[in-house]
């Protein structure tokens, strides 16, 4: 199928990619004509297994092109995905102001019978408001027959590919059949496994995956609830984490026998640090903003977003019982992106952490294996190097932010020989405590 996805952002390059992987003609757009001359040279703007592998077959194969030419980009396409950004405003609703500048270009340059996706993460009703800025700006071409569905992106940020071609459901919500019987023959190839997988060979053939037909408000409320319901997850055992260690409880045990239960089942239920990125935070205080808008207080999400917050508070705090004083004193931090097998550091709790302990005057280091570029640009107080052990030299503390498989296997006895005081605090619950300890640490972990 002939396929537009307009920005190319985390999700609308993997989209694209993907797309264009299991055989579709895919041209990516964006407005960004450094991020454009970028990927047309073979370059990745972000950090993601396996996409500049699949970005770099599918353009030699001609199946993906990238432009910052809309009309070009629509014209002759069957379905146009907007996949663009939607940010926060002050008040914590979603700025829609992207979606609505890419449906009134898309408008002005539609073919006849045109589906329009929204797959950007849009609060309820959203898809309606598609539908009369396509109404009202449609261009005096042919225009006319133009239809808009809804089709929620799941996938993770580090496991994106993997997730687009392996999705656990695909969700769309549409106004006719004709719409959904698109979007089924769009995913055709992933639901019969007909692609060469760029992440595990030989892979698990994709089992039968639920295509959930919904209306278009349903699917919207699908993604912004599912994120939310993960966030509350982690919010909830983060919660539990506390209480663990005031009744000396270890909340990786409590995780570990509640998650047996299939009701509650074991993902999404590691104590720690709390969440991060540009989805969760972001996806919470919108979903409470359209609550609020539809005269509701789901004051739920308030609560998931002041534990999240708290967490900081709580590892600093833990800081400060260890080092007593903290300025002057060298804090390493392992790890800056938001979770591992990204460069993302949008909402990272290691930035927040920085940010706390600089301010209390420590000197503090920080160490990724892929978010050194993003983390700088983001912070550039902050003192980065790309060696753990260098940062480990003259450090009182080293806090595990990020659970990089690169950072759970150190050489520990190196490191303890590097510090001036050999004290972990392992912000993800990650490490073996038993084996650090036995290395001479003292251990400190977050509800353990
Ligand atoms: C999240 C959702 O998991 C995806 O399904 C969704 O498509 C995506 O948002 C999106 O809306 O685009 P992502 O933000 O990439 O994906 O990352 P997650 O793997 O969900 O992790 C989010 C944060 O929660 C990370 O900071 C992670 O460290 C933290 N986390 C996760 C915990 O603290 N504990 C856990 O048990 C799990």
């Amino acid at each position: 199928m002939r396929v537009a996805v307009i920005g190319t952002g985390h999700v609308g390059l993997v989209t694209a990619a993907c797309f264009a992987h299991v055989g579709h003609d895919v041209v990516g757009m964006d407005d960004d004509a450094q991020k454009i001359a970028k990927l047309n040279r073979g370059e990745m703007p972000i950090y993601e297994r396996a996409l500049g592998a699949i970005v770099e077959s599918t353009r030699a194969a001609g199946r993906l092109t990238f432009t910052t030419d809309v009309c070009a980009a629509v014209r002759d396409q069957e379905m146009a995905f907007i996949c663009v950004s939607t940010p926060p405003l002050p008040h914590g609703g979603a700025d829609l102001s992207f979606v609505e500048n890419a449906t009134r270009r898309i408008a002005g340059a539609a073919p006849k019978d045109l589906l329009v996706v929204e797959k950007s993460t849009v609060p309820a009703n959203t898809g309606a408001w598609i539908e009369r800025t396509l109404a009202i700006y449609a261009g005096p071409g042919p225009g006319g027959g133009v239809e808009v569905a809804s089709n929620p992106e799941f996938l993770r940020e580090g496991s994106a590919v993997y997730d687009t071609l392996h999705p656990d459901r695909v969700v769309v919500g549409v106004k006719s059949p004709r719409a959904a019987a698109r979007l089924r023959e769009l995913y055709g190839p992933i639901f019969e496994g007909r692609f060469d997988c760029p992440i595990h060979k030989p892979c698990p053939p994709n089992g039968e995956v639920p295509f959930v037909v919904t209306s278009i408000q349903s699917a919207e409320l699908i993604k912004h609830a599912s994120n939310a319901f993960l966030a509350a997850k982690i919010s909830f055992i983060n919660a539990v984490a506390d209480l663990c260690e005031r009744v000396g409880a270890d909340v990786a045990q409590v995780a570990e026998g509640m998650g047996l239960d299939p009701r509650i089942g074991h993902a999404f239920l590691r104590a720690g640090l709390g969440f991060g990125g540009a989805c969760f935070p972001k996806d919470i205080r919108a979903l409470l903003r359209l609550a609020e808008e539809m005269g509701l207080d789901f004051g739920l999400l308030r609560e998931v977003d002041r534990i999240n917050r708290h967490r900081i508070d709580v590892a600093v705090e833990k800081l400060r019982k260890a080092l007593w004083i903290l300025r002057g004193k060298r804090v390493g931090l392992l790890g800056l992106a938001f979770k591992p097998h990204t460069d993302d550091v949008r909402q990272a709790p290691a930035l927040a952490l920085a940010a706390r302990l600089m301010e209390e005057g420590a000197e503090v280091v920080g160490c990724d294996p892929q978010a050194r570029e993003t983390a700088r640009e983001a912070m550039p107080s902050l003192a980065i190097t790309d060696d753990p052990y260098e940062m480990a030299d003259g450090a009182e503390v080293l806090v595990l932010v990020t659970e990089w498989p690169e950072f759970l296997g150190l050489d520990w006895a190196r490191v303890k020989r590097a510090m001036r005081r050999p004290i972990i605090l392992d912000g993800r619950n990650a490490l073996d405590q038993e084996k650090i300890r036995a290395e001479g640490f003292e251990y400190l972990g977050m509800g353990r």
